[in-house]
This record gives structure tokens, sequence and C-alpha cells, in this order.
């Protein structure tokens, strides 16, 4: 017996020793990806990745979890998975702006790229259209977010002429100017009036930069009794509540609705009395993890291309159904 086949002979019944893993699995094994995101301690950015490697679990690949905060630290990020071995990655950018700098050093790796949340815009400000994206529909989101507004406008009773609307602003990234300019829209069309809403433009997309942005614009205009609070996500509209308490404003006098429905949004609604954070236009932060890896994972092994622009939906979420909502939505 030749030397190759006394290893193959071997190779083999250590194969068959390792009895449940099957041929498929263990082909795939080789896969792995790494899904980085803006935040990593922002629970919409923990389900995300926990749907990931939970997808990866059921398809046989591995997802490496990674946090890119900046430009270097993302840049690192795929230093770091190209060592290890990976192939692609997921991401959810700290600037969309980086876009061509992220692709130039995954291209000198031959690593494959989807974005998830936020999408690259190219040099010429256009979104870059080769990389694949998959991402919430963010002006149809916005124009939700509106509506609910109006309506806890009209069931507290509220005159639109009377109230301040803080707008917390983040125009440099357009998924959330999309956002804010759905909301925007739909208030005026309903009659809100254009000078009763105040910009705050916030550094960030966190709770804090939200809360730092929104104070002063709150103690600028103390002639309101009444405040409606929008933003790009719920973080940044539960740091304008914050603000609005800190502030010395009851909870009734205040209606926030924020955009995502993730822990955040769950933990205020189980808070015994209801603050002023009225409700939040859910997203499944599980479809955009889960879908993203698997188009990834599809990519690298059948070399089956994403779609360029993938859009998700969303559902209002209150204090009254947000359970129900989460179960739906998978969260
Ligand atoms: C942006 C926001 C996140 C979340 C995602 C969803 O990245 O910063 O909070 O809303 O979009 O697409």
């Amino acid at each position: 017996m030749s030397m190759t086949t006394t290893f193959t002979r071997m190779a083999l019944s250590a194969s068959l020793a390792l009895g449940t893993v099957g041929a498929a699995q263990a082909a795939d094994e080789d896969v792995k990806m790494g899904f980085i995101v803006k935040k990593p301690e922002q629970a919409w950015f923990i389900n995300e990745q926990d749907a990931a490697t939970q997808v990866g679990e059921e398809l046989g690949f591995s997802v490496v979890r990674l946090g890119g905060e900046d430009g270097q630290e993302v840049l690192s990020a795929i230093d770091n998975l190209n060592s290890q071995g990976a192939q692609g990655f997921v991401i959810c950018p700290p600037d969309v702006r980086l876009g061509p700098a992220i692709m130039n050093r995954a291209n000198e790796y031959g690593m494959k790229v989807v974005t998830v949340d936020d999408r690259f815009v190219g040099g010429d400000g256009e979104p870059m259209e080769e990389v694949p994206h998959l991402g919430m529909s963010g002006y149809k989101i916005g124009q939700q977010v509106g509506e609910a507004l109006v309506a806890e406008m009209g069931a507290r009773g509220w005159d639109p002429q009377e109230v301040a609307a803080l707008r917390i602003t983040n125009n440099e990234l357009p998924t959330a100017k999309a956002r804010t300019d759905g909301a925007t829209d739909v208030l005026l069309e309903l009659g809100f009036p254009e000078e009763n809403v105040f910009d705050a433009p916030q550094q960030n997309t966190d709770t804090s930069s939200a809360f730092s942005a929104a104070s002063p614009v709150i103690s600028q205009h103390e002639e309101f009794d009444h405040w409606i609070i929008y933003a790009l996500n719920e973080e940044s509209v539960l740091g304008g509540v914050r603000a609005t308490e800190q502030y010395g404003l009851e909870a009734e006098d205040v209606i926030g609705v924020g955009i995502n429905g993730s822990g955040a949004a769950f933990a205020e609604f189980s808070r015994e009395n209801p603050t002023g954070f009225h409700g939040t236009v859910a997203v499944s932060s599980t479809k955009h993890g889960r879908e993203t890896a698997e188009n990834l994972y599809r990519w690298i092994t059948e070399g089956e291309k994403p779609p360029a622009n993938t859009e998700t939906s969303g559902t209002l979420m209150t204090r009254d159904n947000w359970q129900d909502v989460r179960d739906q939505l998978g969260l």
C-alpha cells in the first residue's frame, strides 16, 4: 500500500469518526466572514450580529463579530479578517464616505463586501451601486414616524400651532436625512407650522450625542409647553426625551417617536410609568443580519452577487403592542 493510500484511509476514518459532520458541512467550514458594525454596543447591531452568527450555524459558515467605530478601526478589522482567512465581510460603516477606502483595502485582499443599514457613498457623492446593500426604506419609514406623531398629537388634543418639533438631524448620513425628511414632509403636509420645527444636529447616531444636541434647543424655546421629537433612530429620540425630562417637562407634554424597535425601545416600554417616548417604527434587525450574511455566503460559495439595493419596511410599535410586534418581526 502506498503512503498516499494509507494517508487517505487515515483521513477517511478520521472523518467517519466525526460521525454526524456531513461532507457538505465539512466543505463549508472554510467559509468565514466578518460582520463589522459602527456601534457594537447598540442593541440594534448586537441583534444583527447575533442573527448573522445564527444563520452561519445553520448553513455552516463562521462569522467574526467586529466593531469599527472609525476609519482606523475598520481598516484594522479588515486586516485582522484577512489574517484569519475570511473571504468577505458585511459592514455598517461609521462614516459612509469611507466607502472608497474600505473597498480599496477589501479589493487588495480579494474580499467580497456587502453593506447593511448605511450605504457607501463614492467620491462623486452618489451611492456606490457596485457594493450590494440592504437597508431601511428611510423616507417611507420617516413618513410613518410623521403619521404617528400627528395621530398622537390629535389623540392628546394638542393645537399644532402651540407645539414645537425637535428634529434631531444627522444630514451627512443619507439614510438619516431620508428618514427625518419623510417625517417632516408628513408633518408639514398635515398642517404643522414649519416655523415650529427646530433642528438639533447630532455628531453621532447615539443617545448621548442626541442629548447634547437637544438640550440647548429646548432651553432656547421655553415658550413651548408641548414637544414632539423625531430623529434617525430611537436611541437619538431617547436622548431628546431625556433632555426634556432634565428640563422639567412632563411625560404627557412630550411625544417622541423613534425608528428601529430594538432593546433600547423595549427597555423604555417596560418601565412602570410611561415616558415621553411614545413609540418607534420597528424594523427587523434579525432580517437585516440574516439576509446580508446569507447573501454574502451565497456570493462566496456560488458566485451569485446579491441585489444592488434591498429596502426593508417598518411597523409602528407603542407601549400597547410592542411585545406582539417584537414577536412578529422575530426580535
Ligand atoms: C443606522 C442607524 C441605526 C439603525 C440602522 C438601521 O445605521 O444609526 O440605529 O437605525 O441605520 O438601518
